[in-house]
């Protein structure tokens, strides 16, 4: 499988969906680089990474009569992949809904996955992930992020993590058209930071409340259950905790 490798480049999500317009796409290639210039995270955030001392890449997935209900399936998958591959140097690592990966409490990776979608089918991904690897200082605005050399105190050879990475969310990914919809769910739920735990949400409007996770829902939407037994469920950027 194709790896391309970059030297600085805006994006490499922006690459690589340039790069398929252009060439024939091949299933779980990759487009990896030191640097980005405008690396984006989610919902218009930007992903600041050092040079030279991470790995930022993104990755091609093409999909057939993958239906767009299936999409947080397909996050699930990722997440999980990721978190797998991150869990053979470092058991502690959980996946904070949707899909950031943490160690303890802190993010070591975001993932932005960019679907292109034609008649409520999902016909390709494109999976960005940036994890913070061998960069131990971290400007002051990301104080509750990590690193794999932060929590392990040695470096880490990235070409070769990559491909571990790669070949762990391969796995998750072709695993999607085996496994029921609700063994991929409990493998994400095992594996669900602050699940079945009671903990301090923050709604959209800013108030306060307390609660326990106790699902998530096929759309991705948050459920968490309140004192009063209640279910209320949260889309993406409509709950925040800490
Ligand atoms: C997030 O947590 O907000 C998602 C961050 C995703 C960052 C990666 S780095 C490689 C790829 N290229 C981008 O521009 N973004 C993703």
């Amino acid at each position: 499988m194709r790896i391309i490798k970059l030297h600085t480049i805006d994006s490499t999500n922006n690459y690589l969906k340039e790069w398929i317009r252009i060439h024939e796409a091949e299933n779980f290639m990759l487009v990896v680089t030191d640097s980005q210039t405008k690396g984006r995270g989610q919902m218009g955030t930007h992903w600041l990474s050092k040079s030279g001392k991470n790995l930022t890449f993104s990755m091609f997935v093409g999909l057939e009569q993958f239906s767009i209900e299936r999409q947080f399936q397909l996050n699930q998958a990722v997440s999980l992949g990721l978190l797998f591959a991150l869990k053979n140097h470092l058991p502690q690592v959980k996946i904070k809904w949707p899909n950031d990966i943490l160690a303890d409490t802190k993010k070591i990776a975001g993932i932005l996955i960019e679907n292109t979608v034609s008649s409520r089918k999902i016909k390709h991904s494109i999976i960005g992930i940036g994890l913070n690897v061998n960069q131990t200082e971290f400007p002051d605005e990301l104080s509750q992020v990590t690193s794999l050399k932060t929590a392990l105190n040695r470096d880490f050879d990235l070409d070769s993590l990559l491909v571990e990475i790669r070949d762990s969310i391969k796995k998750q990914i072709l695993l999607l058209d085996i496994l029921s919809v609700d063994k991929m769910q409990e493998l994400y739920l095992e594996n669900l930071y602050l699940y079945k735990t009671t903990s301090i949400f923050f709604s959209k409007d800013k108030k306060m409340f307390k609660g326990m996770i106790d699902g998530v829902a096929n759309d991705g939407r948050l459920l968490i259950k309140t004192p009063s037994k209640k279910i209320l469920a949260f889309g993406f950027k409509e709950v925040r905790f800490l």
